[in-house]
């Protein structure tokens, strides 16, 4: 395959900028669609008919506009629920973003490991389903965050976050039985990693945060490479202007916002408006 890939990254927000940028360093010649469905968002309180029923209508939309060649579903709470429905319905690889239990249950040497994650992803079967798999020998303390996903918004648009709104969400995560204490708290929301520095400096004492999104990487850079024929990411440098930002929301991003995309190489912002509607 000569010409280069089109990568779309899609998220019920900002989180899975987190997934892009580590795509986007290995497939440095792809043309990428970075797509927030900001008017669903956020993905974690949704019921999970409404959840499905969403993803595959704004993913119907994105697929005829855009034609991509892979998908990656940047999205815990949504990856853990409506994969097989996407699979099913288009004939396009996707990569999901699942919670990294097996890695943290690996590096954990207390066999105490939290998962931090939205109250959607922590309640789904698959989740419950990696845990039995992979960490059965680690007690694991699962954490459903109402609130993180949002001040990761926030936080993006260039608000003040409060420490203590923080430390609030993540402080259940740290579990002290006397003799041994969590080492390892798995990032499962995309939105996480963007709040890693507010993460590392109130964490009650030091863990491992363990972020799959170079996992992810390697594995879209591994089927567009074996699967469908595309040559190396390194061989051509990126076109400047070929990422473009869609939201599916009505309000333009602020000047900050605008600024954090530029730092990741967004420029080009649309708006395709998509209201979240119950049926
Ligand atoms: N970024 C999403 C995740 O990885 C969730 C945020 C939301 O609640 O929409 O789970």
């Amino acid at each position: 395959m000569l010409r280069a890939p089109k990568i779309l990254v899609f998220d019920s927000g900002l989180g899975g900028l987190t997934v892009f940028a580590e795509v986007a360093r290995l497939r440095p010649d792809a043309a990428f669609i970075y797509a927030a469905d900001e008017a669903g968002f956020p993905y974690g309180d949704l019921p999970e008919s409404v959840l499905v029923a969403r993803v595959v209508a704004v993913m119907d939309r994105l697929i005829s506009r855009f034609a991509p060649d892979v998908i990656v579903i940047a999205c815990n709470t949504a990856s853990t629920l409506v994969l097989p429905h996407l699979r099913e319905r288009f004939a396009l690889p996707f990569i999901g973003t699942v919670p990294a239990i097996k890695p943290a249950a690996i590096q954990s040497r207390t066999k105490l490991i939290s998962v931090l994650a939205t109250p959607g992803t922590v309640a789904r079967d698959y989740t419950r389903d990696l845990v039995r798999a992979y960490a059965a020998d680690c007690a694991v303390t699962l954490v459903g965050s109402s609130e993180l996903a949002s001040l990761a918004e926030a936080f993006m648009q260039g608000e003040n976050i409060p420490d203590d709104a923080i430390l609030r969400e993540i402080a259940p995560a740290f579990v002290d039985v006397g003799a041994r204490r969590t080492d390892c708290v798995v990032l499962a929301c995309t939105h996480y990693p963007l709040l890693i520095g507010f993460f590392e400096r109130l964490a009650p004492w030091p863990v491992e945060w363990i972020d799959p999104a170079q996992a992810i990487a390697r594995r879209t850079d591994h089927v567009l490479t074996q699967a469908l024929g595309f040559g190396a990411g390194g061989a051509i440098i990126r076109n400047p202007g070929s990422v473009t930002a869609l939201f599916t929301g009505v309000a333009a991003p602020g000047q900050k916002l605008k600024e954090a995309l530029s730092r990741r190489g967004i420029e080009k912002i649309d708006l395709d408006s998509m209201p979240l509607v119950f049926a």
